[in-house]
């Protein structure tokens, strides 16, 4: 992966050589450069700063320096992050996005930010977020640049010794993480829990997932709510679960009304989803492996995935047309991700290559086209590795 940082204090970005990131770069999984964005101005006073059109309090960056550094860093088909305190929170689930990207390009703001029209214009280049890491101000960008890509690089492949430590940490499985010990059992009459001393692994395995989720009730409440995290508006009442055969007479209408779509944004390609039977549809659920989700006993949408070699074939993603737009789809993917086997190494699903809206969705989530899909004329094949 290649980090630029793009600021005008570098030196803040220091503690890069330090630590994890200095450690990702010593076994050549980071290539990290930090610019000084005054370098591309042009006064004798490099001046990144101007008044802000409509008055106000306090300066804001000036575009032009912004521009020629973005012309002279090639951002195009990067990912441009714009860290600000108006942008969406960072999440663990960003983190991991972000780590299967080649290119990240970090603007670091001051003042009172950066002229709209850079971010406006970095957004016909790249694919751009605006990132916040929580809820107060700092003084500028690079703090959050800096725990960013601490965050991100721990998870590039290949950087951890022990990927498994990965998956028990807080935050990785939407839940916080549970209290640990160590020795000695005892300690200033203090007892580490008993069932951790019994060997039971079972049990062991059991007081965690309890102690974890009496930590997220009562610390992050908001964490527990599937819908919440999918930020899907008034889905409150969302029940996912694997399909069975009862469930095929719904899908294969909710698939019809899905796909219809698809047949209009490609005229003249031929789509199995729309031809398919109720006997078909019925018999490849033994197959796959499709989980649908209802809200409030509506079949909503649905989702479908099975190993081929090393590669988790995901398919048949589709959201009732009425409630799309709502982050459902966007969830929904990293739901089908999520029921990949332990085999899998990398992910793959295709669409219609006039199909703008997913497409777009698919390369937010980290996939990238990989050309036509074989077999079907008019489809296109996008992959994903995975990170574990
Ligand atoms: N710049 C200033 N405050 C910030 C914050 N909270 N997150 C990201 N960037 C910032």
């Amino acid at each position: 992966m290649r980090i630029d940082v793009l600021t005008i204090f570098p030196d803040y970005l220091a503690p890069l050589e330090l630590s994890l990131p200095g450690k990702a770069r010593a076994k050549g999984l980071l290539d990290l450069h930090v610019h000084d964005l005054r370098h591309w101005t042009t006064d004798k006073h490099h001046t990144t700063d101007d008044t802000p059109y409509g008055g106000g309090a306090g300066m804001v960056m000036k575009p032009e320096p912004w521009g020629a550094a973005f012309d002279e860093l090639d951002i195009d088909g990067a990912t441009v992050v714009f860290t600000t305190p108006s942008g969406a929170p960072f999440t663990q689930e960003m983190a991991r996005e972000l780590a299967g990207r080649e290119r990240i390009v970090f603007a670091c703001g001051r003042y009172e930010g950066i002229d709209q029209r850079v971010i406006d214009h970095a957004r016909t280049r790249a694919d751009v977020r605006e990132i916040s890491i929580g809820d107060y101000v700092l003084n500028g960008g690079e703090v959050a640049a800096l725990a960013i890509t601490e965050a991100v690089v721990r998870l590039i492949p290949g950087f951890m010794g022990n990927p498994e430590s990965l998956a028990e940490e807080s935050h990785e499985d939407g839940l916080l993480e549970y209290p640990v010990f160590t020795k000695p059992a005892s300690w200033r009459d203090l007892d580490v829990p008993p069932v951790l001393l019994s060997g039971d692994h079972g049990k062991i395995a059991a007081w965690r997932h309890d102690q974890a989720l009496r930590r997220t009730a009562e610390r992050r409440p908001d964490l527990l709510h599937a819908s919440q995290a999918i930020s899907a508006g008034d889905l409150d009442d969302l029940d996912v679960r694997p399909a069975t055969r009862g469930d095929a007479g719904e899908i294969l209408t909710l698939q019809r009304a899905c796909w219809m779509q698809e047949a209009q944004a490609n005229p003249g390609v031929e789509i199995p989803a729309l031809g398919e039977s109720l006997d078909v549809v019925r018999a490849s659920l033994d197959d796959w492996v499709m989980h649908v989700v209802r809200h409030r006993g509506r079949l909503v949408a649905a989702c479908r995935g099975r190993l081929e070699g090393d590669v988790w074939d995901i398919g048949r993603l589709m959201v009732a047309p009425d409630l799309q737009g709502r982050g459902l789809g966007r969830w929904l993917l990293s739901y089908a991700e999520s029921l990949a086997s332990t085999q899998a190494t990398s992910y793959s699903l295709f669409t219609g290559a006039g199909s703008v809206e997913n497409l777009k969705m698919y390369k937010k989530a980290g996939y990238r086209l990989r050309g036509e899909q074989p077999g079907i004329p008019g489809a296109v094949l996008l992959t994903k590795r995975r990170i574990f």
